[in-house]
C-alpha cells in the first residue's frame, strides 16, 4: 500500500546516505574504498553517484533502521531488506559496494550491490517491486537528462561502472540498461529526450547480442541509433581507463556503426561465406533488412554495397529489395 511504499522510499533515501557515509567514513570500509579507488574512482565521483558500502555485519544496518523508527518487517515485505525463512530480517547487500538506482525524480528506488571479494553473484540487485521496475528505469537517467537534451543524444551502456567511469571522464550523457535487455519502455523513455542513441555495450558475445536487440528496440521507438564496438572483449569502463577519453571518442564513439551496417555485419557472422548456400541465405536475409529501410537512398546505398561485395548486379539486388518491400508494406 501507499504508506508502505512511502516508508520504503524513506528507507531507500536513508540507506543511500548511510551507505555512502559508511564508505567514506566508517571503520571497516577500507577494503571497499581501496577497491573503488583501485578501479580509478575519485571521491568526488563516489559522491556524485552516492556510491556506498553496506557494513559486513548485517545487524548494523537493521539496528540503525530500527532506531530511526522504520519497521523492519515492512521493509522486508517491500524488498528493501531481505528475510530468512525463520523470519530474521537482513541487509542483503552486507559486505558489498552499493550503487543507488534512482528514478527519474532522483529518488532511490533500489540498489545494485557489487561483491568486492569475487563472490557470486557479481552484482546483487534489489528485487522487482512496485517502486523498482528495472525495465522501466535507466541507471543515471536523472543526472544525464540535461546533457542528453543539450546534445540530442544519449549513450547507452550495460553497467553501472561504464556510466560512472564515462562520467568521470566528462562524458555525462550516459545511462545504463542494467544488464537486462533494453525494453520498449526504456527506448520510449529515451525517445522523449533525444533523437539519437549510441549503443555502447561490452565487446563480448553477450554484449554484441544485446546490442543487436537494443538496436531493434530503438528503431522501433523511432530513434536513430549507432552501435559502438569495444575491441578484444573489453567494456567501456576498461577501455576508457586503458586508453583515455580522446581515444574513446575518436576510435569508439566516432567510429560507431550505423544501425544498418551493424545489422549486416551481425547477420554475416552467422553464415559461412565459403559455402554457397550459406552465402545465398545471408544475401536473402540482408535484402529483407534493406527492404525495410524507409529512405530510398538508404535502400539503394546498402543494395549497392551488397551487390559490390558479392559481385552481383545492382539491378538484381534492387529488384529483390523492391519486391520484398511489397510484401512488408
Ligand atoms: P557486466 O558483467 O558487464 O559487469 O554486467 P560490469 O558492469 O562490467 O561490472 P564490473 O566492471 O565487473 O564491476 C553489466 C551489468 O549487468 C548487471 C549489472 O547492472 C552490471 O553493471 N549485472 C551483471 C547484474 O545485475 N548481475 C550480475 O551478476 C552481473
Ligand atoms: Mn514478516
Ligand atoms: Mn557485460
Ligand atoms: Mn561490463
Ligand atoms: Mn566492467
Amino acid at each position: 500500500n501507499n504508506q508502505m511504499d512511502q516508508e520504503s522510499l524513506n528507507a531507500y533515501e536513508f540507506l543511500t546516505m548511510f551507505y555512502h557515509h559508511s564508505l567514506v567514513h566508517a571503520n571497516g570500509a577500507e577494503e571497499a574504498k581501496a577497491y573503488l579507488t583501485g578501479r580509478g574512482l575519485t571521491e568526488e565521483t563516489m559522491k556524485k553517484f552516492s556510491v556506498g558500502f553496506a557494513p559486513y555485519k548485517s545487524d548494523v544496518t537493521t539496528t540503525l533502521l530500527e532506531k530511526k523508527s522504520f519497521h523492519l518487517h515492512h521493509l522486508a515485505h517491500t524488498g528493501v531488506l531481505s528475510e530468512t525463512e525463520d523470519g530474521k530480517v537482513l541487509d542483503r547487500f552486507r559486505g558489498r559496494v552499493v550503487f543507488p538506482i534512482r528514478n527519474h525524480l532522483g529518488k532511490t528506488v533500489g540498489f545494485g550491490g557489487r561483491t568486492i571479494r569475487d563472490e557470486e553473484p557479481k552484482y546483487l540487485n534489489s528485487p522487482e517491486s512496485k517502486l523498482f521496475q528495472k525495465g522501466r528505469l535507466l541507471y543515471n537517467f536523472d543526472q544525464a537528462r540535461s546533457e542528453m537534451k543539450k546534445l540530442n543524444q544519449a549513450i547507452l551502456f550495460e553497467g553501472y561502472m561504464d556510466v560512472i567511469t564515462a562520467d568521470q571522464y566528462g562524458i555525462t550523457h550516459g545511462v545504463a540498461s542494467l544488464g537486462t535487455a533494453l525494453t520498449d519502455h526504456q527506448a520510449q523513455l529515451l525517445k522523449r529526450y533525444v533523437d539519437g542513441v549510441i549503443v555502447c555495450y561490452d565487446g563480448d558475445n553477450a554484449g554484441i547480442e544485446a546490442a543487436f536487440k537494443a538496436a531493434e528496440r530503438l528503431k522501433k521507438a523511432g530513434l536513430e541509433s549507432r552501435i559502438a564496438s569495444i575491441p578484444d572483449g573489453d567494456d567501456p569502463d576498461g577501455y576508457l581507463k586503458a586508453n583515455g577519453k580522446e581515444a574513446f571518442e575518436r576510435k569508439i564513439l566516432n567510429q560507431s556503426a550505423t544501425y544498418m551496417s551493424f545489422v549486416l555485419t551481425y547477420l554475416k557472422r552467422q553464415y559461412d561465406p565459403a559455402i554457397e548456400a550459406s552465402r545465398m541465405q545471408y544475401i536473402d536475409e540482408a535484402i529483407r533488412y534493406i527492404a525495410a529501410l524507409t529512405k530510398p537512398i538508404e535502400r539503394e546505398h546498402y543494395a549497392r554495397e551488397l551487390a559490390d561485395e558479392y559481385n552481383l548486379s545492382i539491378d538484381t539486388i534492387m529488384g529483390e529489395v523492391e519486391s520484398k518491400r511489397q510484401h512488408i508494406m
